[in-house]
């Protein structure tokens, strides 16, 4: 299973980078609006750092102006990964970027029926929104098992994201469900990291060795 960070802040993306429990980056508008800094810098850091897939989104309407933004931004990185969004103008955008080797990852998506469809246009990764799915009274998950089923049943080579991730039960049920990529926000990587009892398990020890030291 591979980990995306999802986030747009270099100091985030660097620290787990170097621990080694991340293999690639996703990037929105929203999270690019939130590093308060000028979009074409934080891809070029972000592709200084990361040797792995770097999701950054195209956001035009139009099938021909996705295609155009899509081969201006994979020039940032042989590791860029252009998100589309899930709509008729975006398929036909991933079907012309396929062809012409421009990895895609479809966004936005929130059903078994999207995910078919950006799958049969030649969707590189197929993102599903877990999070917001849920937060309007969904199981996202079932949607995450019920995709992972039908890309098996057919050998889809698109790759599932599980996307907007809240904390880390949703991680162990992607990964439970075989999804292949989890894109996890910094705060909900910290939450998986850490354990209370790994913290007192740590002070227990660290204080019986003072004790083997006076000896
Ligand atoms: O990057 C896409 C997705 O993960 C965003 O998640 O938290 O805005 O629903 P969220």
């Amino acid at each position: 299973m591979e980990f995306f960070i999802d986030t747009a802040e270099i100091t985030q993306i660097r620290k787990y980078w170097n621990m080694g429990i991340i293999d690639g980056v996703t990037t929105n508008p929203t999270l690019i609006a939130r590093s308060g800094r000028d979009f074409k810098q934080v891809v070029a850091e972000i592709a200084e750092v990361v040797k792995g897939p770097i999701s950054v989104e195209a956001v035009s309407s139009e099938a021909s102006e996705l295609i155009s933004e899509a081969k201006e931004i994979v020039k940032f990185s042989e590791h860029i990964v252009v998100k589309i969004p899930m709509t008729a103008e975006g398929l036909k955008a991933v079907k012309e970027l396929s062809k012409i080797g421009i990895k895609t990852n479809v966004t936005l998506v929130f059903s078994s029926s999207q995910a078919l469809l950006a799958a049969k246009a030649g969707a590189t990764y197929v993102s599903i929104f877990v999070g917001r799915l849920d937060d309007r009274g969904h199981e996202g998950m079932e949607t995450v098992y019920e995709i992972k089923q039908i890309y098996e049943n057919y050998d889809f080579p698109s790759k599932l994201i599980v996307a907007s991730i809240r904390h880390p039960r949703h991680v162990i049920e992607a990964a439970v469900a075989g999804a292949d990529v989890a894109t996890i926000p910094p705060d909900t990587l910290e939450k998986m990291l850490s354990h209370p009892l790994t913290d007192d398990g740590l002070r227990l020890f660290a204080n019986d060795w003072e004790k083997v030291k006076k000896r």
